[in-house]
Parts: C-alpha cells; structure tokens; sequence
C-alpha cells in the first residue's frame, strides 16, 4: 500500500465538524419536551449555517443523528426523523438563495419511507450551491465508513490514502475536517468522521446546542487560528497548506508525533 506523503493544498476554506450536543438537557432544565429540544436545536442550525460562510468555513458537517441513536425511545426517534424531513423539505428554498449545497452521509436504507426521498431531492435541488457544503450525518458511523470502504477496496493494489478516503467519504474531493467542536460540555468523538479527523483540532464548550449562536462558532475559530497545527513536523505549517491537509508531515520532520 502506498502513501501520500506530499502537501495537499486545499483553497483556504475551513471544514468545520459539529457534534450537536445538549437538546436534551437544554429542554429538560426548561421542564419542556426533549423533542422542544431538538427544535430549538435546528434553529442554532439556521444560525450556523447562515454564519458559517461569513467565517471563512466551506463545509460543515453536523452530526443530526447517530447510528447508535436508534437506541433512543422509538417516539424521540420518530421525531428526530419527522423534523429532519421537516429541515429538508422546507429549508431547500433558503439553502439555494445562500448557495448551499446540502449533502446528507450515512445510511438510507433504515430510514422511515419518504425521508430517503426528500434527501435526494433537497440534494438535487441544492447541487449547484458553491457558498458552503452542508453536510448532515444521518443514520452515520464512522467506523461503518470505514469498514464499508474496506470492504470495497479490498483486493485493489494501487491503494492510497487519498482513493481510500473518496471511499470513505463518497466525495471526490472532501477536505480534511480541521476542526471538531462539541457542545454541552461532553468530550468524546463518538464514532464522528474519524478517518477524516485525523489531523483536526478538537473545541469543547460548555454551550447546550439550542443556545448556540454565530458568536460561538467565531469563538471555536479564533481558538483554532490561535493553534500550532504540526501535522506531525516540529514546526507549524503556514496557514495555507494546513487547511485542509491530510498528508502525514514532511520528511523533516517525520519523527515527532503531535
Ligand atoms: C444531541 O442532543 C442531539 C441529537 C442526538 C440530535 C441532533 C438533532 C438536531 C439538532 C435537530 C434535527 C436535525 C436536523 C438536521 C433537522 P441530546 O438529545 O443527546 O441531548 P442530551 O445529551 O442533553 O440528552
């Protein structure tokens, strides 16, 4: 198996990951439903995703729903689906006047009949948007991605990092997560883009995800811009060829492991 050890440059936008975190606990200290919650929740999403472009971030990928969230009692469960169908379908109009492109990663086939639907034609419909590429994660798990890719490529000999990331990932040319931000004051990964985080920088805030606003997502940013990222090397990269790299540092430099 080959690597790819040789710069990535990527234009100098930023890919930022969220784990939405905390409409639970944000709806229950209100003594509201926990489904109050998650729609609160897709409006800190409008917010954003209407900030995100204005903050120098190309792609967004929010985590709506996880694999193991099919452990959750089956009624929050239909609700989380009922609204994001509800997302899709009514904020398509919204998301092509902004010029986002909207794509949705993880699986279909278990979701409830219509929702797979209303994903390719919200898709369909936001394809051309070049502002910002908002990703939400339904039904996902990283580590299935990444075994799933395995199975695909097994046996093919010309393997590098860079074709087996289009199969984890299912996009030509996906950069590099830079950034992961978790909200409520939880400090896990939970099975979110772990192939495609491998270089990110990780933000932690004590902010349930309902009360999130454009001034958090600046806050994580500016955090970011205020870290050493090495790749690997023992000096940091310039900024242009940090964003978005995933290549494993330069020969130099190709003892230290931060
Ligand atoms: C985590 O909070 C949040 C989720 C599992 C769902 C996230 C969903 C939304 C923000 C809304 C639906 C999404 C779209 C794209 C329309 P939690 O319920 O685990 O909170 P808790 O830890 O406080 O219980």
């Amino acid at each position: 198996m080959q690597s790819d050890l040789s710069p990535k440059l990527h234009p100098s936008k930023l890919h930022v990951g969220i784990i939405m975190d905390g409409n639970g606990r944000w709806a229950t200290r209100r003594r509201l439903s926990r489904l109050r919650g998650h729609e609160a929740g897709v409006e800190a999403i409008r917010r954003v995703v209407e900030a995100a472009p204005q903050q120098e971030v190309g792609t967004l990928t929010l985590y709506a729903f996880s694999s193991d969230n099919w452990r959750r009692p089956k009624a929050e469960v239909a609700a989380l689906m009922a609204l994001l169908r509800f997302y899709l379908t009514n904020e398509v109009e919204s998301l092509i006047r902004n010029g986002v492109r909207l794509t949705v990663i993880g699986r279909r086939d278990r979701l409830p009949d219509g929702l797979s639907t209303a994903i390719g034609r919200a898709e369909a419909a936001t394809a051309s948007g070049d502002v910002l590429h908002l990703r939400i994660a339904v039904d996902y798990s990283a580590r299935d991605a990444i075994l799933n890719a395995a199975v695909q490529a097994a046996g093919s000999d010309n393997l590098t990092r860079e074709t087996f990331a289009r199969l984890v990932t299912g996009e030509r040319e996906l950069p590099d997560v830079d950034l992961v931000i978790r909200t409520s004051g939880e400090k896990r990964l939970s099975d979110f883009l772990l192939w495609e985080s491998a270089y990110a920088e990780l933000h932690f805030t004590e902010r349930m995800w309902p009360d999130f606003e454009a001034e958090d997502l600046a806050e994580a940013l500016t955090s970011f811009r205020g870290r050493q990222r090495r790749f690997g090397g023992l000096r940091p990269l310039p900024a242009e060829t940090a964003l978005g790299s995933s290549d494993s540092g330069t020969p130099v430099h190709a003892h230290s492991l931060d």
